[in-house]
């Protein structure tokens, strides 16, 4: 019986009762009384109806469909130190395979995958002799797309490092491109040497241009009579991004890996592809020197570098790799393929990668390195506040923002900034907008390893180090096996000896002892990946400010859902802050969560008023929408 007719037959009944006990004009008023009643009732409920479709159209409004990529957790895999399925020492395919639902415990939903390419490996994967084929200590072809396949199942998107500023000398293109074989002569930068004008038969290099990992960046080629240009190391010859083949043959590398099922690319040294042309007189533009007195000649540094990198032609081939990823998922019927830049360059050389402003686009994102190359354990909170909004000053509209804390070529996060940070910094990456990237170990808080000299690995500290100075150059102590447990080599290899040696660290700092913790920097990263999914985090406006020097402020709002506000003291000694400051949070608020070495519980109410945070102590807190 609907309420209508609940009504109607009330007032039959009462009509009846009535009917024999009172007059005609007293039965008329209490119908007329009945009728108001009625319609004040059904005029309430459309006003009701009207309101909550109002509500609903709205959030639908503000919560628009994000595509996988957009509220992502990046996570780099540096697959040589990730785990070790075979026994060798060397991390590989298999081991990544049997390590998926880590990810998916971790919250993480995108892995990016140094290079597994095959290589002679002096720069670990980053000099690749054959583009199409797995390097045999990883596994093979088979290995890569079950990965792909299992990884698909568990909603993890798998990304590859398209390293393509130049090819290792072992590739059979340079092979071809040194014997000057039809098709292949202008592979690679080729140049004749500059002539002595003290001595006719002196060879000089083409122009003063200098390696990033020392020395000239030109090559003798015994068998060609001319020098190759390499960015990198000499094992590592540059590809001449103006030949129309070489551009031909790298989308042809990127398509053979889509239809592996890949879900996109990092890009690697996007600022090297182009260099500086002939001048009129058939000579190299030499660069100037930079003055920098503590540069010696041998490195980077010396010259100030108008030729070797930020070339503008850059752009051109990032636009055009883009309309080429996006047709060929137009053309499969394909989920969204993404792709990622590595530059490190100014802002506005930056930001030109996510595409020119007008109608052409470029990558999704180029990695925002801010966190790495402006802030530090010297930093104040006014720093870090700076350092954000200067990112996000220069994002196109529109356009995903993102932050890295750490990766493959840096020392770690844990270590620049120190152990209390760790969770801190966790949390400002999560928490503010765009796309948050970590690096393997990040979420445990893993420090740098210590490899000794002799035990040195890394082609860059080889080439620009010695026994005194290497550390400054190495980058080894970042690339340590990952601490899984304290069994045999912290759980990365059944074998005692691995490539790089386990850090000492994993019998205190391992993923098992951080999941059996009752809180731990694991369990922190676990609980920031899941707030993410909230709205006022997904789609919600940010303020961010400093409350002090030490301490700052971050909040994420939107109407009518829960908001959530970091406080983080990212100074060196205790610090007080007023959160009656928190204008756009109603206190008192609820500690969501903390960082390890807060005093602080999960739960615990904060009123409104002033607080003291530790050292590297962050609280999130969140206040309730009623
Ligand atoms: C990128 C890689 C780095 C490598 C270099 C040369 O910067 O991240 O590890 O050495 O490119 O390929
Ligand atoms: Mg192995």
């Amino acid at each position: 019986m609907s309420v209508y007719d609940l009504l109607i037959s009330i007032i039959i009944q009462t009509m009846i009762i009535v009917q024999q006990k009172i007059h005609l004009k007293q039965m008329l008023i209490i119908l007329l009384i009945m009728l108001v009643l009625v319609i004040t009732i059904v005029i309430g409920w459309l006003i009701i109806i009207v309101m909550n479709n109002k509500e609903m159209e709205c959030d639908e409004r503000e919560l628009k469909k994000m595509d996988w990529w957009e509220n992502a957790v990046v996570y780099e895999v540096y697959l040589r130190s990730f785990k070790d399925s075979d026994g060798d020492g060397i991390g590989d395919i298999k081991g990544l395979t049997s390590k998926l639902q880590y990810f998916v415990d971790a919250g993480v939903n995108v892995i990016w995958l140094t290079p597994i390419f095959s290589s002679p490996m002096e720069d670990f994967g980053y000099d690749v002799s054959d583009f199409y084929s797995i390097h045999y200590e990883y596994g093979t072809m088979e290995d890569l797309e079950d990965l792909i396949e299992k990884a698909h199942e568990l909603g993890v998107k798998v990304l590859l490092d398209f390293v393509c500023n130049h090819a290792s000398i072992a590739s059979q293109y340079f092979r071809l491109s040194e014997g000057r074989s039809p098709g292949y002569e202008d592979y690679f930068v080729w140049a004749d040497p500059r002539s002595d004008p003290n001595n006719e038969s002196n060879r000089l290099v083409p122009s003063n241009w200098i390696s990033e990992f020392g020395g000239s960046i030109w090559e003798w080629s015994d068998k060609r009579q001319q020098y190759y240009l390499h960015q990198f190391s000499r094992t590592q010859a540059d590809f001449n991004f103006r030949n129309h083949s070489v551009r031909k043959e790298l989308q042809n590398i990127l398509k053979f890996w889509l239809e592996k099922g890949v879900d996109g690319f990092r890009i690697d040294a996007l600022p090297h592809f182009f260099e500086g042309t002939l001048e009129d007189e058939g000579k190299y533009p030499d660069e100037p020197l930079s003055g920098d007195v503590t540069a010696s000649p041998f490195e980077i540094k010396y010259t100030d570098r108008r030729y070797t990198k930020d070339l503008f032609e850059v752009y051109d081939v990032v636009y055009e790799w883009r309309e080429f990823v996006d047709q060929w998922q137009k053309d499969n019927g394909a989920e969204t393929k993404i792709l990622l830049a590595e530059a490190y360059t100014n802002i506005t050389n930056t930001m030109l990668y996510y595409g020119d402003e007008r109608n052409r686009s470029g990558v999704h994102f180029p990695f925002n390195f801010d966190f790495i190359n402006k802030l530090s354990d010297m930093s104040s909170a006014r720093d870090y506040v700076y350092v954000v909004n200067h990112w996000m000053s220069y994002l196109p509209y529109g356009r995903v923002a993102n932050w890295v804390l750490g990766n493959h070529d840096n020392s770690r996060m844990a270590t620049r900034f120190g152990t209390n940070m760790v969770d801190g910094l966790n949390a400002l990456t999560m928490m503010l907008p765009g796309v948050p990237c970590y690096y393997q170990g990040d979420e445990i808080g893993m420090e740098n390893g210590h490899i000794p000299w002799e035990d040195t690995k890394d082609i860059r500290a080889l080439r620009l180090g010695n026994e005194d100075n290497y550390e400054k150059y190495t980058r080894d102590p970042a690339r340590t096996p990952f601490h899984w447990d304290n069994s045999t080599s912290a759980g990365f290899s059944r074998n005692v000896s691995t490539w790089l040696s386990v850090s000492q660290e994993y019998r205190w700092n391992n993923l098992e002892a951080q999941v059996k913790a009752d809180k731990s920097h694991f369990k922190v990263f676990q609980a920031l990946t899941k707030l993410r999914k909230e709205p006022a985090l997904s789609h919600g406006n940010y303020h961010l400010e400093a409350m002090t020097a030490h301490s700052l402020l971050l909040i994420r709002y939107l109407d009518n859902y829960d908001s959530y506000a970091l406080v983080f003291n990212v100074g060196k000694v205790d610090d007080e802050v007023d959160l009656a400051r928190v204008k756009l949070m109603k206190m008192p608020a609820v500690v969501y969560m903390c960082s390890v070495h807060s005093e602080r519980r999960d739960g615990d109410i904060i009123p409104s008023g002033r607080i003291l945070l530790k050292p590297g102590e962050a609280l999130i807190l969140k206040s309730l929408r009623k």
